[in-house]
């Protein structure tokens, strides 16, 4: 008999309820990074190596005209600021395994230090290889090494919002969107074209070390938002210009293409199975879900304007990359486009944030955006981890493994609300696999504190804190989220809720 019915039979035994709360076989736990955040800032490496300047966000980070540019909401912090992973990696790999338990660990690859000049007209893994930039080849090789020498499995994203500066001029496209000459996901053919062989290029080089791979992270709220439509306060991404809707439509669908491309790529380049799961690669898409709700739930309008809001941040993206089902134009007519439907393995869940809005009095973008029929000065993104179990339903819908790939809140002085969040989403994660929502894994954002876009150091996730202003970037337990994340780590045992 399964555990789960013997324990449904005896269900006052406290063994036996313990029993049926582990997590199953493989279950990942770990944490996540991302290269633009963690490698720069290194205590001794020479910047030259450990910065990489060939990326847009370096640009939009270090251009003066951006820094002053108050609508980018950049905060200032040099690249140097940065926990300096390039550098500090095993040791911050020995925190993760020897501390934390993780079996797993999210990172990403920089698509700029990898290939930091063009690779158009460049075809095939030989020329692409005398292409690439053999030091951040070699390092790739020794982090995933040392992941896997801990006992950890990588998760390797291709993509975590950054572009090469030779298909992306930040601080040009800011300033002109309509003239710049390297403008990004919106030199849709060139954009697409050089990242899907940039992620043959990284399948076929690292395929033996690695067989989780995510293709791009949260394109729709950290890209096409960010960029093109509402930058913010809360998160600018380059080109950061406003309500520029046609823009961002094309980037919205070049992102769903660059999706697919990128997973056939992979699929067709990474044979080898590396670790001994029978699959060589499983290649997924990390999306940010925004479970909605309405302002007053007893306001027809509010409910009606709420399923608008979710249509457009968590279904219009995920329905064009994982089923074909494209709305070009927000409106919410589909076009079936076969070559974009179901290549995709997994859904990497990053969840954060639940967000609430009431029913604008009339579309304020009829033309542009008419199912964006809430009105935006009262949207409220609630940081709930009880959020989790809504945002789990809707990832179900598109019928994939699910693995969250980030979850997680600032607690920068250690107070209890980050090990409170981490007891609540594990225990919701199993909650849901135990009604049958394929859940495996779930990842913590994040190993240390780390460059937070455009808030820089300033904003604190880590499970380690680090110091912009300490040169040796020595990293500073926050015990109790360490143990509240350890615990469940080490035991498999999910939190009692
Ligand atoms: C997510 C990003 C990640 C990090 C967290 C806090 O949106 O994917 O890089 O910034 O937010």
């Amino acid at each position: 008999m399964r555990p789960s019915l013997i324990c449904s039979a005896v269900l006052a035994l406290v063994a036996c309820s313990a029993a049926d709360a582990r997590f199953p076989r493989g279950f990942l736990f770990g944490t996540a990074v991302a290269g633009f955040q963690v490698e720069m800032g290194c205590p001794s490496t020479p910047r030259a190596q450990c910065e990489d300047p060939a990326s847009d966000w370096y640009q939009f980070i270090t251009d003066p005209a951006l820094l002053a540019d108050q609508s980018l909401h950049l905060n200032g912090d040099a690249p140097s600021s940065g926990p300096g992973f390039y550098q500090l990696y095993a040791q911050d790999l020995d925190l993760a395994a020897n501390q934390l338990h993780s079996n797993a660990l999210r990172l990403s690859f920089e698509w700029s230090r990898i290939f930091p000049s063009s690779t158009v007209g460049i075809e095939g893994f030989e020329a692409l290889s005398a292409a690439a930039n053999p030091q951040a080849v070699a390092y790739y090789h020794s982090v995933l090494r040392a992941i896997r020498a801990r006992g950890m499995r990588p998760l390797v994203t291709l993509n975590h919002y950054t572009l090469p500066g030779w298909i992306h001029d930040a601080a040009g496209c800011h300033a002109d969107l309509s003239s710049c000459k390297r403008r990004g996901w919106v030199d849709r053919e060139t954009t697409v074209n050089e990242i899907a062989k940039y992620a043959g290029f990284a399948a076929r080089e690292f395929g033996g070390e690695v067989d989780l791979w995510a293709t791009l992270n949260e394109p729709f709220t950290g890209i096409a938002l960010a960029g093109y439509i509402l930058p913010n306060d809360q998160r600018t991404n380059p080109p950061g210009v406003t309500l520029r809707f046609n823009e961002a439509k094309i980037a919205i669908l070049a992102m769903m293409e660059a999706h697919n491309r990128m997973a056939d790529a992979v699929h067709a380049n990474d044979l080898i199975d590396a670790d001994g799961t029978g699959r060589p690669a499983r290649v997924g898409l990390v999306y940010n879900v925004q479970p909605p709700e309405p302002r007053d739930p007893g306001n027809p309008r509010d409910v009606q304007s709420a399923k608008d809001l979710g249509y457009l941040m968590n279904e219009v993206f995920l329905n064009g990359a994982l089923r074909g089902d494209v709305d070009a134009a927000l409106d919410g007519h589909t076009v079936h486009r076969d070559d974009l439907a179901h290549r995709t393995d997994f859904f990497g869940l990053n969840y954060y944030v639940r967000a609430k809005a009431a029913a604008a009095s009339e579309p304020l973008f009829p033309n542009d955006a008419p199912k964006l029929t809430f009105d935006p000065s009262t949207l409220e993104l609630i940081g709930d981890a009880a959020g989790l179990t809504d945002a789990l339903q809707i990832a179900r819908g598109y019928g994939l493994p699910i693995f969250i790939t980030e979850t997680g809140i600032g607690d920068e002085s250690d107070t209890g609300a980050a090990a409170a969040w981490i007891g609540e989403t594990l225990s919701r994660t199993r909650a849901a696999i135990s009604q049958g929502v394929p859940v495996e894994g779930w990842f913590f954002w994040t190993l240390m504190d780390n460059y937070e876009w455009n808030h820089g150091m300033s904003y604190k996730f880590g499970l380690y804190a680090v110091d912009k202003g300490d040169p040796a970037k020595t990293r500073r337990p926050r015990e109790k989220a360490i143990a509240a994340f350890a615990a469940v780590a080490q035991s498999r045992l999910a939190p009692s809720r």
